[in-house]
C-alpha cells in the first residue's frame, strides 16, 4: 500500500503562525508537525509516500524531508496543488498517478496519533476504511450518523453539522481503493467552496463499501490554536513523562 500525506492549504485559521511557514511544518513539541503522520505511515509498513502541498512555502518541505531516508521512507515524492485551498478531495486527486491502481492510506498532515493502523492496513480488501474517534466537539469534524437499529452501521456522514448526531469525529486517516479517483471526479464544491473528503466517504457508503474502526490511542488535528496547543501538550507530556512541568 502507498501513503499520501496531505499538507497543502493556507492554514488561515493559524495566522500569523502560518505567515512564515506552512502549517504542517509548525512545531508539535520537538518536531515539525508532518513528522508525526510520516511516523504513523512508516510504522504501518508504508514506505512509498507522496506529500501533496502547495502555496508559497511548498519548497520548504524538500529542505526538511529531503529524500525521506532518515524517516525510513523508501521512496518520497512531492506533488504541488495548484490554485490554493480547494479542499482535501481536490488535493487527493494529485495522487492518482503515484498510486498507480494500488490502495492508498491517506493522512492529513495536521493529524497526530499514537494509534497503530497496521492491522487496518494489513486487513484492507476494498472500498474505504475510515477511523473514528470520540471527541468533545464532534460538530467541528466529519460527524457520522448511526442506524438506531444497528449502532455499528453508519447511515451518513455530515461535514461540520450545526448539532452533532453522534459523539464521533471522522479522523483525517483514510484507506481507499483505486476507485477513489473516479469518485473525486464526480464531486461538486461544498458551500465553503471545497471538494470535501466527507463526500468521498459518503460515495463509498452509497455503494455499501464504507468500513470503519475506532482509533485506539490519542488523536487530534492541529488546525486551530486550541487543537495545536492540545497536540503540543499531549506529545510533550508523552515524551517528557515525569519531567513534564
Ligand atoms: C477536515 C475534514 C473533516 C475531518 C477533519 C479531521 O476538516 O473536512 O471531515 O473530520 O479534517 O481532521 P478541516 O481540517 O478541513 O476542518
Amino acid at each position: 500500500m502507498k501513503g499520501i500525506i496531505l499538507a497543502g492549504g493556507k492554514g488561515t485559521r493559524l495566522e500569523p503562525l502560518t505567515l512564515p511557514t506552512n502549517k504542517h511544518l509548525l512545531p508539535v513539541y520537538d518536531q515539525p508537525m508532518i513528522y508525526y503522520p510520516i511516523k504513523t505511515l512508516v510504522s504501518a509498513g508504508i514506505k512509498d509516500i507522496l506529500v501533496v502541498t502547495g502555496d508559497i512555502h511548498a519548497g520548504q518541505f524538500m529542505y526538511v524531508l529531503k529524500n525521506g531516508k532518515e524517516f525510513g521512507i523508501n521512496h518520497l515524492e512531492y506533488a504541488y496543488q495548484v490554485g490554493g485551498s480547494k479542499g482535501i478531495a481536490d488535493a487527493l486527486k494529485y495522487a492518482e498517478d503515484f498510486s498507480d491502481g494500488e490502495p492508498i492510506a491517506v493522512i492529513l498532515g495536521d493529524n497526530t496519533t499514537d494509534a497503530d493502523i497496521a492491522p487496518a492496513v494489513a486487513g484492507f480488501k476494498d472500498g474505504a476504511t475510515i477511523f473514528l474517534k470520540k471527541v468533545i466537539d464532534p460538530e467541528r469534524f466529519g460527524n457520522p450518523r448511526f442506524d438506531p437499529a444497528d449502532p455499528q452501521k453508519i447511515t451518513g456522514i455530515i461535514e461540520k453539522p450545526k448539532k452533532a448526531v453522534s459523539p464521533y469525529a471522522v479522523t483525517g486517516l483514510y484507506i481507499y481503493d483505486a476507485t477513489v479517483f473516479a469518485k473525486i471526479k464526480t464531486l461538486k464544491p461544498s458551500h465553503r467552496g471545497e471538494l470535501e473528503v466527507t463526500d468521498i466517504n459518503n460515495a463509498y457508503l452509497a455503494e455499501g463499501k464504507l468500513h470503519w474502526s475506532e482509533l485506539k490511542g490519542y488523536w487530534s488535528d492541529a488546525g486551530t490554536f486550541q487543537s495545536l496547543f492540545r497536540s503540543n501538550r499531549y506529545w510533550a507530556r508523552k515524551k517528557l513523562g515525569e519531567q513534564y512541568d
